[in-house]
């Protein structure tokens, strides 16, 4: 798919066709495109913990979701939980921060391979909902997430059922100035 395109047919998918299955190795794909993605000093400290079982998917959505985001997932394929190693991305071998965004850097890397991911879902023939109202205190455990991990968004992965119209966008010269 031509990359502008790509861009343009990306959406939220709220409402994800019932009876469809993706495999491990199509996972791979997305998770690959997300590796492709800059970070700082190529620290790469994406995480990805990806619920395919029905059980699994389940929890998510039973005790991670709050009940619009549950449904919003009813069907999908598999959901992702995503998450970065803290203290590393935006900060120096000593330990202390580079500047004073400190682990904001690391969330900042986290989105760029997110990103990625979801554009490679779309261009493979999936559609993925990034979800920032969840619950993570109750994934750790159930995952085995380590403590220096923090959870930032869950992402479902499924086949559209229908196609949302685009929200709409501001225009560029509504967010840039130039000099
Ligand atoms: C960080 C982030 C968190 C989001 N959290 C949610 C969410 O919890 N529930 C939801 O339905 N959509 C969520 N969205 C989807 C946005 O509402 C959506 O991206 C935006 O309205 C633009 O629509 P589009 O993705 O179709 O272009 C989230 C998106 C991002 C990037």
């Amino acid at each position: 798919m031509e990359f502008s395109q790509l861009l343009e047919s990306r959406r939220s998918i709220r409402k994800f066709k019932p009876g469809m299955k993706i495999s491990e190795d199509q996972i791979r794909v997305m998770i690959d495109a997300a590796i492709q993605a800059p970070t700082w000093k190529n620290s790469q400290t994406g995480r990805y913990y990806v619920a395919m079982s029905e059980d699994k998917m389940n929890f998510i959505r039973n005790q991670s979701l709050p009940s619009f985001n549950a449904a919003n997932c009813e069907n999908a394929v598999a959901i992702i939980i995503t998450t970065y190693e803290t203290k590393r991305s935006g900060f120096e071998r000593d330990g202390n921060p580079t500047n004073e965004l400190g682990d904001k850097w690391g969330v900042y890397d986290l989105g760029l391979q997110n990103e990625n991911l979801v554009l490679k879902a779309r261009e493979t023939g999936y559609d993925t909902l990034i979800m920032g109202i969840r619950d993570v205190d109750v994934l750790k455990a159930e995952f085995g997430i380590p403590d220096s991990q923090e959870i930032v968004s869950i992402i479902s992965v499924g086949v559209r059922e229908d196609d949302p119209e685009k929200p709409k966008r501001k225009a560029v010269d509504d967010i840039t100035k130039f000099f």
